[in-house]
């Protein structure tokens, strides 16, 4: 009001001029604080930044933008349930109609009978709500002893703090191994590791195996043939539930609605996030078939104390129809079934490159190229380097817990714009040093025309070397 004080009410406390206050994830905040990259916009399979530079998106965020970025219709959806109403409480008996829907939706499906639907806000939650269902499970049969979770090393179960603890991500877990575990990780690739360990602790002892079927953040390590078959086999011999990380894999990733499916798994529960929204809005859900349900909705169970302010969150569940909607209308799991061998080819001769290690693709859209171990001993800082090179050319992209470049694009993503992400990344390794030997893809008729012989490589090397990256159009 003119002239008078004012009295602040917000924003009273002195901050820095020279510092962000912004505290990211996973990150080292002595480097990052005021070097933040900021991603103004996103279209398809590309993001942009607040320079205008345009960037393929090769993670689709942190492996949630399924149905690509900026879609209108998945908006209007989240605007017409927000102006409606933006969010109730789902406890007691509190429901809401999106959050109904989707339920339904959902347990119509994923491969279980009866399947039931607990919303969480996002994939750590899922996983901490599991945790305490299969102890509450077998304590309602009257098996308290059965306790112990076991895990594959590598794998990635979020970073709460049961999940914490149940990681197979030694660095993750390091300082906070005793939060609440009671359970043991066994090799990521040898069913007889469980089996061993099973008869070890005596499976009186054990609620339940987490199983990621595919490693995601310990570096994309696809399962050894046979493997998921088999520890799915050895749960089910010894009365011990099986619980399916689906929070990447769920919703289409590996070509199927999810890897239970791929693999018919019929697991006893499956947890999800991600993938259910495309990240349009956070939400997640922990799917129990009906005989993990039972005992808790049996007359006489009594409350299960357990619930989050935002589990069933109506604009969340919105979002996630319309994202449903998108994926069934689009066929995009279908696409992606299709672009597995695609991505494969593109990848491979990445293969003949000095600084890597291995390229591991071939089930639906999940890629890593993970760099040579001595090779990173002697210049640790090689993924950053990598990270920003990327960007230079083009993509946006990050390195995972073991030295892997991720891939996970969105749904969308062309042949086309597949073979430009490889180029930008042997574009990246050659210009730090890398030389490549001349290696042919088994597949590369999978692989648009003009880039079939790799000294397509060469050719959009020009286009990729200019200070602003192209526009990878969808
Ligand atoms: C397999 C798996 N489980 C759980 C989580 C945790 O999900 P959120 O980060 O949404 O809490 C993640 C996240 O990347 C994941 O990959």
């Amino acid at each position: 009001m003119h002239g008078t004080q004012r009295t602040p009410i917000l924003g009273i406390y002195p901050v820095s001029m020279h510092r962000h206050a912004l505290w990211h994830p996973f990150a080292d905040m002595s480097v990052v604080a005021g070097n933040d990259f900021i991603i103004a916009s996103g279209d398809g399979c590309t993001v942009t930044d607040t320079h205008g530079r345009t960037y393929l998106d090769s993670t689709a965020g942190l492996w949630f933008a399924n149905i690509g970025h900026g879609r209108i219709e998945v908006a209007q959806a989240a605007a017409q349930q927000m102006s409606r109403l933006a969010a109730y409480s789902t406890f007691g008996d509190y429901a809401n109609a999106p959050v109904l829907e989707l339920a339904d939706r959902i347990a119509a499906m994923v491969p279980m009978t009866d399947a039931k639907v607990f919303f969480t806000s996002g994939g750590s939650d899922s996983v901490d709500t599991a945790v305490k269902m299969v102890r509450k499970y077998w304590q309602l049969l009257g098996k308290d002893d059965k306790q112990s979770i076991v895990t594959r090393t590598s794998a990635y179960h979020g970073m709460h703090v049961a999940g914490t603890s149940l990681g197979g991500i030694a660095a993750n877990r390091a300082g906070f191994e005793d939060f609440g575990s009671q359970g043991r990780t066994v090799a990521w690739d040898d069913p007889q590791d469980l089996e061993a360990y099973l008869h070890q602790v005596g499976p009186e002892h054990v609620a339940a195996f987490f199983c990621e079927p595919i490693i995601g953040a310990g570096g994309v390590y696809l399962p050894p043939d046979g493997y998921l078959e088999r520890v799915r086999q050895i749960c089910r011999d010894h009365d011990v539930l099986f619980v399916a990380d689906e929070v990447i894999s769920g919703f289409g990733r590996t070509g199927c609605a999810f890897a239970s499916t791929r693999w018919q798994l019929d697991p006893d529960i499956i947890l999800a996030a991600k993938g259910m929204t495309s990240g349009y809005a956070p939400m997640g859900a922990v799917v129990a078939s009906g005989t993990v349900a039972d005992p808790f909705w049996a007359p006489g169970a009594g409350m299960w104390r357990h619930g989050y302010t935002y589990s069933g969150h109506a604009v969340s569940a919105a979002v996630a129809l319309a994202n449903l909607d998108i994926l069934e209308r689009e066929s995009l799991v279908t696409a992606v079934r299709g672009l597995e061998v695609t991505l494969s080819a593109a990848l491979a001769p990445l293969r003949g490159h000095q600084f890597v290690h291995q390229v591991r693709s071939g089930i639906g859209l999940l890629g890593a190229v993970q760099l040579d171990p001595a090779v990173l001993a002697e210049d640790p800082g090689l993924p950053t380097k990598i990270v920003h090179g990327l960007r230079h050319h083009g993509v946006v992209s990050r390195m995972l817990a073991d030295g892997s470049i991720q891939i996970s694009p969105p749904f969308t993503i062309t042949r086309r714009q597949l073979q430009e992400l490889s180029t930008g990344i042997d574009a990246v390794l050659t210009d730090l040093g890398s030389a490549r030997e001349p290696i042919q893809s088994l597949h590369a008729e999978l692989l648009p025309e003009q880039d079939r012989d790799y000294r397509g490589f060469d050719s959009l090397d020009d286009q990729l070397l200019l200070d602003v990256p192209p526009h990878h159009g969808s």
